[in-house]
């Protein structure tokens, strides 16, 4: 309640000035209403279902379910702390929220382990890549990185839940619906960073983006490829409607052609989660 009150006080503020902050309110109190269907859905997940998959299968899976849960298991510091910087309280508090949302899905990427009988890892090269590669680099770099790994990371969702295993398919769709936002939020993020930014050097970001995108996917492909077949989807097929997800987001976030203008930010798909 606190959040959604600073949100809209911080809403009128921008409002009268003409900023931009005022639409990232549309964020706070969607991650806000988001927390009782979070509580909903984890609710209907069958927790204590048996597994149907081979164990073969179940291997697969376990082991890339670690490297996703170790890379949303972080507090976002760095993150946090760049976006401070900016000056955007009413963002600041909107990032948080989102912060936390990306923890929890680890939680639920923990529980579906721990169903396994299997431990989180406490490293993996591909964790430490990503966040070496985020400490380097300024917010809309940054910001930018979680453009990338989320729309990959929207097909391989997509992959798991279409699993036979129940509970594999309700973390899933879960995590499917929030991701699906997730992207939306770092658009508006983008649209933000790059307003003012000449047409040249939107297209050398957006190139630079999709060399980064190209390798995430061919990274995701091979290492989570066991788990992809296991799920029933080609490594290749997953590769190009992993970057199909990424070209669609590109046009918005980077201002290309016909959505080189525009207010920003759109805020969530649905106004009240719940
Ligand atoms: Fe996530
Ligand atoms: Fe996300």
């Amino acid at each position: 309640m606190r959040q959604q009150e600073m949100s809209k006080t911080s809403t009128n503020e921008t409002a009268e000035t003409g900023g931009v902050s005022s639409a990232f309110a549309l964020w706070g109190d969607y991650f806000e209403a988001n927390l009782a269907r979070h509580d909903r859905l984890d609710a209907q997940i069958p927790w204590a279902s048996s597994s149907p998959l081979s164990s073969a299968d179940r291997v697969a899976i376990s082991q890339s379910l670690q490297r996703f849960e170790l890379g949303e298991r972080g507090e976002g510091a760095g993150l946090l702390s760049k976006a401070a910087a900016q000056g955007d309280a009413v963002y600041d508090a909107a990032l948080l929220l989102f912060v936390q949302e990306e923890q929890k899905h680890s939680a639920l990427f923990a529980r579906a382990l721990d169903r396994f009988g299997v431990e989180p890892l406490s490293a993996h090269w591909s964790d430490a890549v990503f966040v070496v590669l985020r400490r380097l680099m300024g917010l809309r770099t940054e910001v930018t990185l979680f453009l990338i790994a989320e729309t990959v990371a929207l097909e391989y969702f997509g992959a798991l839940h279409g699993s036979p295993d129940p509970v594999v398919h309700g973390v899933a769709e879960r995590v499917l619906t929030d991701e699906v936002e997730h992207i939306r939020f770092q658009i508006d993020q983008l649209r933000v960073g790059f307003e003012g930014v000449s047409p040249v050097g939107r297209m050398l970001a957006v190139a630079a983006a999709w060399m980064v995108a190209v390798g995430a996917a061919t990274v995701v492909a091979l290492d989570h490829g066991p788990a992809l077949r296991a799920c029933g989807l080609r490594p290749f097929t997953f590769w190009g409607r992993a970057l199909r997800h990424f070209r669609l987001a590109a046009g918005p976030a980077f201002r290309l052609g016909r959505h080189a203008a525009g207010a920003v930010p759109h805020g969530p798909s649905v106004a009240d989660p719940r």
